[in-house]
């Protein structure tokens, strides 16, 4: 493991001018990006906009470099990762595209985003298809064996979160996908809020498909996610919105004024599913913000962010009349926690950690409480605020 010894805290703050002015804690939904990103970035916005087509062939390289470097923090192949507007055009690329059958069941978690629930139960409602739900537990082998006994003959894929935008909870991912293997399912993981917090590796993960944003951990332009296809799994999914970039070769084979002799083959490579025009500016965007934070070290960060939640969440526990609605083992958490302070709803403990704190967060409905997110710039000046408020927030209750 890395060192952190070479992380330069002070130097990374400073490159994210919101820190002087707030407590940024919800790169869960969405991060900050980082100055020299944000500069690359606009400079490929700026030079695009101004010149147009005449500017593509100094930007062209762009959309296979941003595949690469995402496909390299994943430890996929370059041909079996796209880019997607977000976490939820990468669900529900996959969910509407894959082949299901009237009664065909598809098995989600209970601490899901809308990004698996709407599509999952708009399938139910217009495609015949059942939902049943598995829980996330504090306990992994309790997650495992909910999981299990939700399998039927009649599931068809599993589709749940690495990590659970409500309470932070870590699924353990290598043991589920092995069994939904072992009886036939595909697994789609949503890595919304575990790509770019930890490690997250694709090819050992074993699963058949991986969403997740490049917004949010990633800090990187907002509107941008990735999607992993394993490549035997490629043709499993038939594309519902095709354009160019969908097809192989660049266009259908046969004479379009003779439809009768047109063939279709879609592109060998996940990237079937970029159809249309794309903005090459947010493919180089993707380039520097993955860049920048490869350049502070993947290892270090998660490491940073590991140090920097456990003592959160070791402080927040150590108030009276706060409950803690997240594990305590980072191995079985994340960079995120939900807390609720007893005698205060999570809508007014948000609101004032905001208008009295300045602290960016949110309120999270089930478990009700507030989310609060470290993450790879969270000092621990971002801690004692955070304290401080809970602390007089409770005082000015009782
Ligand atoms: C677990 C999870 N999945 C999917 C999404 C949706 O991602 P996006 O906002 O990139 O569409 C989110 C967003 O918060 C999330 O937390």
């Amino acid at each position: 493991m890395a060192s952190t010894s070479t992380y330069d805290l002070a130097a990374i703050r400073r490159a994210l001018p919101a820190l002087a002015e707030v407590v940024y804690m919800n790169s869960g939904t969405e991060g900050i990006m980082a100055e020299p990103v944000l500069q690359a970035y606009f400079a490929v916005l700026g030079h695009f906009e101004r010149y147009g087509y005449w500017d593509r062939p100094r930007i062209a390289g762009a959309f296979a470099e941003a595949r690469q470097r995402l496909a390299n923090l994943i430890n996929a192949d370059p041909d079996e990762v796209g880019v997607t507007h977000g976490g939820t055009d990468g669900v529900s690329i996959v969910l509407g595209s894959f082949g299901f059958r009237p009664g065909d069941q598809l098995l989600i978690g209970d601490q899901e985003h809308p990004a698996i629930t709407y599509p999952a139960f708009a399938l139910q409602a217009v495609a015949g298809i059942e939902v049943r739900r598995f829980r996330f537990c504090h306990d992994p082998r309790e997650t495992i064996s909910s999981f299990t006994s939700q399998l039927t003959p009649r599931t068809r894929m599993a589709a749940f979160s690495h990590v659970s935008c409500e309470t932070g909870i870590r699924v353990p991912a290598a043991e589920l996908i092995q069994i939904a293997h072992e009886h036939g399912v595909q697994v789609l993981l949503d890595g919304a809020q575990s790509i770019g917090m930890f490690p997250v590796d694709f090819r050992a993960l074993g699963c058949d498909y991986l969403t997740g944003s490049v917004h949010k951990w990633l800090c990187g332009p907002k509107g941008t996610g990735v999607l992993a296809v394993r490549r035997d799994r490629l043709d499993d999914l038939t594309p519902r919105y095709i354009g160019g970039g969908s097809f192989a070769e660049g266009f259908p084979a046969g004479d379009l004024n003779r439809p009768e002799t047109v063939q279709i083959k879609f592109a060998p490579t996940t990237a079937r599913f970029e159809y249309g025009m794309r903005n090459p500016a947010l493919y180089a965007g993707i380039v520097s913000a993955v860049d920048y934070l490869a350049s502070l070290g993947w290892e270090a960060i998660a490491e940073h962010e590991r140090r920097m939640i456990t003592r959160l969440k070791e402080r927040l526990a150590g108030i009276d009349g706060v409950v803690l609605q997240t594990p305590m083992e980072w191995e079985h958490s994340s960079a995120l926690l939900n807390f609720r302070l007893e005698g205060v709803s999570g809508r007014e403990l948000s609101r004032r950690l905001w208008d009295d704190w300045k602290i960016v967060q949110r309120a999270v409905r089930e478990p009700e409480g507030v989310r609060l997110c470290v993450a790879y710039f969270t000092s621990d000046e971002d801690l004692d605020q955070v304290i401080e408020a809970v602390l007089a927030i409770r005082r000015g209750k009782s």
